[in-house]
């Protein structure tokens, strides 16, 4: 039998600190066998804007920090692009919290065993935009699999009881812009950094109606 959620009481910063410590002593699927670190968050819980990747490389895995390797340095330095500071201005996760065996994708048994966690974490942090990196993070979150060129981009709002409310934008995964470095006009990153335009420039304007 698939093993129970830990949800410890709590509000707040309170009720994060409880879901880490969930977290760390999770054993739902296999990937917990491997992990050195539970890789939960990092940023302001307070933020307006969740970033969700796929799950912890290898020195997200050593840090128990998500997006600190080269990925997660190019993703900070577009989000300071466009006035974003990752850890200032938004709260940074994945689809799975434990890493995959050599970066692997994680299978859809081990995203569907980590999804309460970062349900947890969109209904505490309380975000108004959802930044998707990749096609992992779209599936594991709106289980739309594929097609991050045609996804990407595209404003969609979110549905059901986690996501109801709230705006989302599927963009590029940064390690694809790694492998991708061309800044030319149409280029992956070219569209990235406009899809990161947008992004800023809903979060200001939901602020201002706010
Ligand atoms: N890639 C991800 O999707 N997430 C990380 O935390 C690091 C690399």
């Amino acid at each position: 039998m698939e093993e129970p959620v830990l949800v410890l009481p709590g509000s707040g910063p309170e009720a994060l600190a409880n879901l880490a410590i969930g977290c760390e002593a999770c054993r739902r699927c296999s990937l917990s066998a491997g992990r050195r670190n539970v890789v939960v968050s990092r940023g302001n819980p307070q933020a307006r804007l969740i970033v969700i990747g796929e799950g912890p490389g290898a020195q997200e895995d050593e840090a128990g920090l998500p997006f600190v390797g080269r990925s997660g340095q190019l993703l900070d330095q577009m989000l300071e692009s466009v006035g974003i500071d990752s850890n200032r201005d938004a709260y940074v996760c994945n689809i799975v919290k434990c890493r995959p065996p050599d970066n692997r994708k994680p299978t859809a048994l081990e995203m569907a065993a980590c999804r309460p966690w970062l349900e947890q974490q969109i209904a505490l942090v309380d975000p108004q935009v959802l930044l998707l990196a990749g096609a992992t993070a779209v599936e594991g979150l709106l289980g739309i699999k594929g097609g991050i060129t045609k996804l990407r981009g595209q404003w969609r709002a979110g549905e059901g009881t986690s996501l109801q409310g709230r705006w989302l934008m599927p963009i590029f995964h940064p390690s694809y812009l790694l492998r991708n470095p061309s800044r030319e006009r149409g280029s992956p990153k070219w569209l990235t950094w406009h899809d990161l335009q947008d992004v800023q420039r809903r979060l200001l304007q939901l602020q201002a109606a706010s």
